[in-house]
């Protein structure tokens, strides 16, 4: 630990995030105290603290970004993953209705973390509720404006956590005649929210889900895990094991 480093002792349990920068999977960082890095919480393991600041932050961020109001109704597209999962948790604790839109194989997981409705997003459009969302929250950009048009209520919101140029032309260019408006955002990272974060995880808040761990030397395996989709929850990797 360098000399001006503040809030923390040697041998300090913590936990943190570096943001998209694609890095190796390594045993060791060095990694400026001020920035991305809190305590890791007592109730939780290592293994389940790596698997939940990537998803838990980008949702914290967009949902600053969004933002939902406590009785509203918001529908997750991609609620299994690392960012839906986290932004159906903090919906709910924000005191929203919440839709979860995933495969059927995610459904348990889904009312487990507190989803009221469970929607199949493969479902015809047709079949998507009329009318009945005040955001639709699109992690994969896979809402067409179709659906949108469909179920969004009047004032609602298409807000794109991925987005294409005609996604980001609606955002920029309003609402064109349409009673709904899209929104398109990106995820800062702030150790302020990861310190939030933290207390919601000690709170019974946030729940860090693994679905499987893998030694080092399984890199490619754990890759290959997570890219099926097939477990609920974070493929974490356990260097030095
Ligand atoms: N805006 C930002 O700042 C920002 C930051 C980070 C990442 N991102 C974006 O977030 C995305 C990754 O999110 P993630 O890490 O949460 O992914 P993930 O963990 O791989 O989860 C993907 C989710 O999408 C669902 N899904 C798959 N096909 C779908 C479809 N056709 N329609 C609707 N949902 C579908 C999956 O459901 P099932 O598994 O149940 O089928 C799962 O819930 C990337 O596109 C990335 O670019 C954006």
């Amino acid at each position: 630990m360098g000399n001006n480093v503040e809030g923390f002792s040697l041998g300090d349990a913590v936990f943190g995030y570096l943001g998209s920068t694609f890095g190796a999977n390594a045993q060791y960082l060095c990694i400026n105290s001020k920035k991305w890095v809190a305590h890791k919480p007592d109730n939780i393991s290592f293994e389940q603290a790596a698997a939940i600041p990537y998803g838990a932050l980008t949702a914290m961020s967009l949902m600053q970004k969004l933002p939902l109001q406590a009785g509203q109704h918001l529908l997750v597209n991609g609620a299994s993953g690392s960012i839906g999962s986290a932004v159906v948790q903090l919906a709910k604790y924000q005191g929203a209705e919440v839709t979860a839109a995933c495969s059927e194989r995610h459904k348990e997981y889904l009312n487990r973390l507190g989803a009221d409705h469970w929607l199949d997003y493969r479902q015809a459009k047709e079949n998507w509720p009329n009318k009945a969302y005040d955001a639709i929250f699109d992690v994969l950009g896979k809402c067409s404006f179709e659906q949108a048009n469909t179920s969004l209520k009047p004032g609602g919101t298409l807000f794109c956590a991925s987005f294409k140029g005609r996604h980001l032309w609606r955002s920029l260019a309003g609402n064109k005649g349409q009673a709904w408006r899209v929104k398109c955002a990106l995820a800062s990272y702030s150790q302020a929210n990861l310190t939030e974060v933290a207390r919601l995880i000690t709170e019974g808040v946030l729940t860090p889900e693994v679905s499987k761990s893998f030694p080092l030397e399984a890199i490619a395996e754990a890759h290959r895990c997570k890219e099926g989709g097939l477990g609920s929850g974070a493929v974490v990797v356990l260097p030095g094991q």
